[in-house]
């Protein structure tokens, strides 16, 4: 039986966060001596990159400032920054006229695209990562073999030392809710709206910011239609984007939170969740207000927000689906036939063991049965399991609120790498490219 070729680090997901750190794999081997070189590969399940697709509105804009890309925070002087990319793209100047350091969603995402194509060596798409399992040597797990599925049906096999899981989240949707052609989550907002023509009523659900964007998104576009924003909150609430509280996401955040008794970790995510969770950019909610405000100036209300309320009952018939909301203040119940109904109600994280097996088993877990992870992201596991497995995303209990954001992305990725070196013992034999992107096809 052929071996499959074996690489120092394998990542399992292709969003932002395995692209940093392909980028600063490329940065590192171009300055490395031959022995230093690491071996990376990407699996990613996507036919081509894609960030959050379903949600890239025309004016939605990103909710980091542009500094905190790929790159700069690790690598300042690194050339997939988004700078060298407006550059690239004959923007500097205008960018820099424009004085904002939050670019629009559309524009980070063809900036990821564009880093995505300068290290696209590294990467296989259409390759969803099935199961991984584990390579014993006198007993103790030395490597790992991922299996990979494309589309087509075919399953490769790549043997690594360290994997490196980045995932992403999940959407959520309440208790009991399940996808329809009517009934959505905002995950698939884009690809969905265009089923719709000339709808007359939409019901979006939650006052986050997506719930805030899609709300905003349906009233201009479809002027026809009524739009209903159902939500528990008395009414939208700002994002906290001040200076100190910003600095939750810095680098050093991350050891404060990682070094803090349970307790304090705890009191630290309460205080600070108005940075992230449920809460909306000002700019928009000034906008919501004044969409609201001049309809009953006009007298015709088209776009309504039933605050204080939940949705309590789903029901779709051949042409609408029907929503009751009941009011938490007072009970009563107001019924909605709808085109469609969108539920903003937000990302949970993924658990990673899902894909581990048996070597799921072997990762240790504290009095909350939660992952114990490393300062380094590499989860804690069995003494005998000697290859790596380390968490992009999935480590909120442990580093803080930055670790499903791209605030910390680009020095996360560096922690990584550098772990990675520096557990490597003894300096493998370098792999010539060719071989470093062939695999070991199964069927
Ligand atoms: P991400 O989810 O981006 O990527 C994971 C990848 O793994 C996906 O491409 C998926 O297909 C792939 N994958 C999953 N399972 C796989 C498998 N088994 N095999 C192969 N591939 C697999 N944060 C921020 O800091 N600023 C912001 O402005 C925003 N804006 C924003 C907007 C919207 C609409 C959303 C939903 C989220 C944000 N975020 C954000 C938060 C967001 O989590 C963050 O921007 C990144 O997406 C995190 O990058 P990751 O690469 O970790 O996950």
């Amino acid at each position: 039986m052929p071996q499959p070729p074996v690489f120092d680090v394998l990542g399992v997901g292709f969003g932002p966060s395995n692209l940093a750190l392909a980028i600063a794999v490329t940065e590192h081997n171009a300055a490395a001596r031959p022995e230093d070189v690491v071996t990376a590969h990407f699996l990613e399940r996507q036919p081509r990159f894609g960030w959050h697709r379903g949600m890239l509105l025309d004016d939605a804009t990103m909710q980091v400032s542009f500094l905190k890309d790929l790159v700069t925070l690790r690598n300042p002087s690194s050339s997939f920054s988004f700078l060298n990319y407006l550059h690239g793209q004959g923007r500097l100047v205008d960018f820099i006229n424009h004085k904002n350091l939050f670019p629009l969603r559309v524009e980070f995402h063809e900036y990821f695209e564009w880093a995505a194509e300068k290290v696209d060596d590294l990467v296989s798409y259409d390759h969803d990562v099935v199961a991984v399992r584990p390579v014993t040597e006198d007993g103790a797990v030395t490597h790992f073999d991922v299996s990979s599925r494309t589309s087509g049906g075919e399953v490769e096999v790549r043997r690594a030392r360290n994997l490196v899981l980045a995932t992403g989240l999940r959407a959520s949707l309440p208790e009991g809710v399940v996808q329809s052609d009517r009934v959505w989550h905002n995950r698939d907002f884009l690809h969905r709206i265009e089923s719709l023509e000339d709808p007359k009523r939409l019901v979006v659900v939650g006052a986050g910011q997506s719930g805030a964007e899609v709300t905003a998104y349906l009233h201009e576009r479809f002027r026809g239609a009524e739009v209903c924003a159902v939500f528990a909150r008395y009414g939208y609430s700002p994002a906290d984007d001040s200076s100190f509280a910003n600095r939750i996401f810095d680098p050093a955040a991350v050891d404060d939170f990682y070094a803090a008794p349970e307790q304090v970790k705890r009191r630290l995510m309460d205080y600070h969740s108005n940075t992230n969770y449920a809460v909306v950019d000002n700019d928009l909610i000034a906008e919501l207000y004044r969409r609201v405000y001049r309809e009953k100036v006009a007298g015709a209300q088209r776009l309504r927000l039933l605050n204080l309320s939940c949705v309590v009952e789903l029901a779709e018939t051949a042409d609408a689906v029907r929503v009751t909301v009941e009011s938490l203040s007072t009970g009563a119940r107001t019924v909605l036939d709808a085109d469609a109904i969108v539920y903003a109600t937000g990302y949970r994280e993924a658990d990673p063991t899902g894909l581990l097996g048996e070597l799921a088993g072997r990762c240790l877990r504290d009095e909350q049965d939660r992952l114990r992870v490393g300062r380094d992201y590499r989860l804690v596991t069995e003494d005998r399991l000697l290859g790596g497995i380390y968490l992009q995303g999935g480590t909120e209990h442990t580093h803080g609120i930055s670790s499903s954001l791209l605030s910390n992305t680009s020095v996360r990725v560096g922690e990584i790498l550098r772990s990675v070196l520096d557990r490597r013992e003894p300096p493998p034999v370098p792999v010539q490219p060719a071989y470093a992107i062939s695999a070991y096809r199964l069927g």
